[in-house]
């Protein structure tokens, strides 16, 4: 039985000033027993939207609140790194982080290896990633989708202790985004059936790299998702969620998207209460 995550990707949108109010209204819409929420607003909006959150008109009535998330992390622990932020920072600010997402690296030339130390440097200091991968045109195109999101996954988790990366706490450690980057932002949508198939081929491939577990990994589609289109993918069920980006500042459009993720959740069985 896998968790149900709808992740918001708010990318670099919202002031301080707004986003608290945007995260409680959201949040007070959203509430979904058994589906895990992650906001992940800009570093500086952190703080207010944790404390948004804070107060029980968000919860769900499993008692499951609304998690914050970081959209990136630096690898390193501390040093000359100007305008990065390390892991330890965020402590009491997020406690997951989106790790790898396509516009880093295409804007900061991220490749995979560095996403790796990232991703390492996340559980080291006690953040849950969302670790994303997805191919370009061009990939699926010829047929290769599956092989560059594998290679992507066997980059980034190169070195990594797998054993860290299961559930603990009720809550997993580790959740993959398939986001196939010719879909992100452009309206243009996966077809259900080949994101299934991906997510299952994710998961074939982090059980062959010995991760214990790798089968109840839970893998969001991301990608052009709106109320709309959540469908799609939630009715299959090697999908676990959405990493929602441009839908995820609407609170009628996250309202949607998590009522269906609901569905999901409630066909699945409820989970316990997670700790963190
Ligand atoms: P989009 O973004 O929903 O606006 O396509 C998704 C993402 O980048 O995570």
């Amino acid at each position: 039985m896998r968790h149900v995550i709808v992740a918001a990707n708010w990318k670099m949108n919202t002031t301080p000033r707004d986003a608290g109010e945007l995260a409680r209204v959201i949040g007070s819409r959203t509430r979904e027993p058994g589906v895990i929420r992650v906001i992940c607003p800009p570093y500086v909006c952190l703080a207010a939207v944790r404390d948004a959150i804070a107060g029980p008109d968000v919860a769900a009535s499993d008692g499951m609140g609304v998690a914050v998330g970081a959209q990136n992390v630096h690898h390193e622990a501390a040093g000359a790194y100007t305008g990065e932020i390390a892991a330890s920072m965020l402590a009491g600010l997020a406690t997951w982080v989106i790790v790898g997402h396509s516009e880093r690296r295409r804007d900061a030339g991220e490749a995979d290896e560095l996403i790796g130390r990232k991703l390492r440097a996340a559980r080291g200091a006690g953040l849950r990633s969302i670790l994303c991968v997805g191919e370009q045109l061009a990939d699926r195109e010829a047929g290769r989708a599956e092989a560059v999101v594998g290679a992507q996954l066997l980059g980034c988790l190169d070195g990594a202790d797998l054993a860290d990366f299961g559930t603990e706490g009720g809550l997993p450690w580790l959740a993959v985004a398939y986001e196939p980057v010719w879909a992100i932002g452009t309206g243009r949508t996966a077809r259900g059936a080949d994101a299934a198939a991906m997510a299952d081929a994710i998961r074939r491939t982090l059980v062959a790299l010995g991760m214990r577990g790798g089968e109840d990994l839970p893998v969001l589609y991301g990608g052009s998702v709106t109320s709309g289109s959540i469908d799609e993918f939630l009715a299959e069920p090697s999908i676990d969620g959405a990493l929602v980006g441009g839908a995820s500042l609407k609170p009628d459009e996250m309202a949607g998207i998590v009522a269906r993720a609901g569905l999901t959740a409630a066909a699945r069985g409820a989970f316990a209460k997670p700790s963190s």
